[in-house]
C-alpha cells in the first residue's frame, strides 16, 4: 500500500527545500502538549467539550491578554481579542465579513503568497504597494489612495514574509494616520511578533488597535505548533462584532475550544514561554548559519537586507537572473527554493528568491546553499557565453 500522507509537506527524498516556511519536526513540542493536556484533561471541568463561547473561552482570552500584554509591554484587554483557528482562516473571516468580490484591497509588493490565494478566492482586485527597507512606502500609498477605495490594506509589519524587513515606529503611527483619514482598515498580520532574534521586537500594530481601524492577527503556529490551527484576532469591538456575529460562529460556535483550553495550560504553566525562548535560541543560530553561507557562497550572485527575526532571506538575484530559469537547473540538484513572481500580486518581483532557515537543521542548510551556489554558478556561466 502506498504510504498515506500525514503532513502539508511531501518533498522527494534527497530534496532541500530552502522555500519552505514550517518548523522542522524536531521543533514540533510533542512533550509540552502532552504535559498541558495531562493537566487539562485531569480536571473534572468538560466545559471544552460543549460548542464554545462564539469570541472564544473568556478564561483563555484572560489568559492569552496577559501573555500579550507581557509580550508587547502595554494592557491587552481580554475583550478585544477574538480566537480563531489560525492566522489563515482569520484572513478567510474578514474576507467574508468585510468585502464583497470585486472590491479592492492593497497589499505590500512581495506579500505572503497564500494571504494572496486567500484574497483572490474571494475574487478581490489586489493592488500592490512597493517596500523598501524601512516597509512599505507611504508615499506610495497615498498616491494610490487618491484612486482607489481599498476596504483594507494588508500588511506584515514585523519580519515580513517574505522580505524579512520591519516597518519603522515612525512609519507605523504615520500608516494608521492615514487608515483613519481615507477610512480603510488595517489588517495587520503580526504572526512573527514574537520571533525577534538580534533585537528588542518593535511595538506591533495591535498596540495602535485602540485608536482606530486596525485588526492585528495572531497565530500559535509560529510560536507553539502549526498543527494546533489556534489564533487569534485583536481590535476594538467595533470591528470585531462583525465577525464574531457571523453565521459560521453561530451554527458551530466558537472555534477550536478543545485546543484552546490545552493551549491555555501551556501558557499558563509556562510552557510557550519557555518554548518561544527555545524556538528563538535554534532560529537565531540557524539563521547565522544560513547568512554566513550566503555570504560565501553566493555573494557574487545575490543582495539581501539581513534578517533580524521571522523565518525568511529575501535574495535579490544579479546578473539579470530569474528565479523562474534557475528553478529547474536547482530542483535537478536537489535544491529548491520559492520563486519571488509567487509573492508579488502582479507577476513582478521575477529576479527574487525566498528562502527559510525554519524547517532545516544547520548541516543542511549549509548544503542546500552549496547546492545552490552550484545552480547559480553554472547558470551564469551559460548566460556569459
Ligand atoms: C505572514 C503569515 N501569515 C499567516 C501564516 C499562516 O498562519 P496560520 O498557520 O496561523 O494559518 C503564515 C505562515 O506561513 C505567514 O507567514
Amino acid at each position: 500500500m502506498a504510504q498515506l500522507q500525514m503532513t502539508q509537506l511531501s518533498l522527494p527524498p534527497g530534496m532541500i527545500h530552502l522555500g519552505i516556511g514550517q518548523p522542522s519536526p524536531s521543533l514540533l513540542p510533542l512533550e509540552i502538549m502532552k504535559k498541558a493536556a495531562m493537566q487539562r484533561l485531569s480536571q473534572s471541568d468538560a466545559s471544552f467539550l460543549a460548542y464554545g463561547a462564539e469570541q472564544g473561552d473568556g478564561y483563555f482570552r484572560a489568559t492569552l491578554a496577559q501573555l500579550l500584554s507581557q509580550s508587547y509591554g502595554e494592557a491587552v484587554n481580554p475583550d478585544h481579542l477574538f480566537i480563531t483557528a489560525g492566522a489563515s482562516q482569520s484572513l478567510d473571516l474578514i474576507c467574508t465579513i468585510f468585502t464583497q468580490a470585486g472590491d479592492t484591497v492593497f497589499v505590500e509588493e512581495p506579500s505572503y503568497f497564500l494571504a494572496l490565494r486567500i484574497f483572490r478566492d474571494h475574487r478581490l482586485k489586489i493592488v500592490g504597494v512597493p517596500m523598501d527597507e524601512d516597509g512599505v512606502d507611504l508615499n506610495a500609498l497615498e498616491e494610490k489612495l487618491a484612486t482607489e477605495h481599498p476596504v483594507f490594506f494588508y500588511t506584515i509589519p514585523t519580519y515580513h514574509n517574505p522580505a524579512s524587513i520591519t516597518l519603522t515606529r515612525s512609519r507605523r503611527e504615520q500608516l494608521v494616520r492615514l487608515s483613519l483619514n481615507y477610512g480603510f482598515i488595517i489588517v495587520a498580520d503580526e504572526v512573527y511578533q514574537m520571533l525577534n532574534y538580534l533585537e528588542q521586537a518593535p511595538r506591533p500594530l495591535a498596540c495602535w488597535a485602540d485608536q482606530g481601524k486596525l485588526l492585528s492577527i495572531g497565530s500559535f503556529s509560529k510560536i507553539l505548533a502549526p498543527g494546533l490551527r489556534l489564533g487569534w484576532i485583536q481590535g476594538t469591538s467595533d470591528l470585531l462584532d462583525g465577525l464574531i456575529g457571523c453565521g459560521l460562529l453561530d451554527s458551530g460556535g466558537g472555534l477550536n475550544p478543545f485546543t484552546s483550553a490545552i493551549v491555555r495550560s501551556t501558557i499558563e504553566m509556562g510552557l510557550l514561554s519557555s518554548n518561544v525562548e527555545h524556538l528563538r535560541s535554534v532560529y537565531s543560530e540557524r539563521l547565522r548559519v544560513l547568512q554566513s553561507a550566503v555570504e560565501q557562497e553566493l555573494a557574487e550572485a545575490v543582495t539581501f537586507h539581513p534578517p533580524k527575526g521571522g523565518f525568511f532571506m529575501w535574495l535579490r538575484l544579479l546578473h539579470g537572473l530569474s528565479a523562474q530559469e534557475l528553478l529547474p537547473e536547482a530542483r535537478s540538484k536537489n535544491v529548491a527554493f520559492l520563486p519571488g513572481d509567487q509573492f508579488s500580486c502582479s507577476g513582478g518581483m521575477k529576479n527574487y528568491i525566498r528562502l527559510s532557515f525554519a524547517l532545516y537543521e544547520a548541516d543542511e542548510l549549509r548544503t542546500g546553499v552549496q547546492r545552490l551556489s552550484k545552480v547559480l554558478k553554472k547558470v551564469i556561466s551559460q548566460k556569459s557565453w
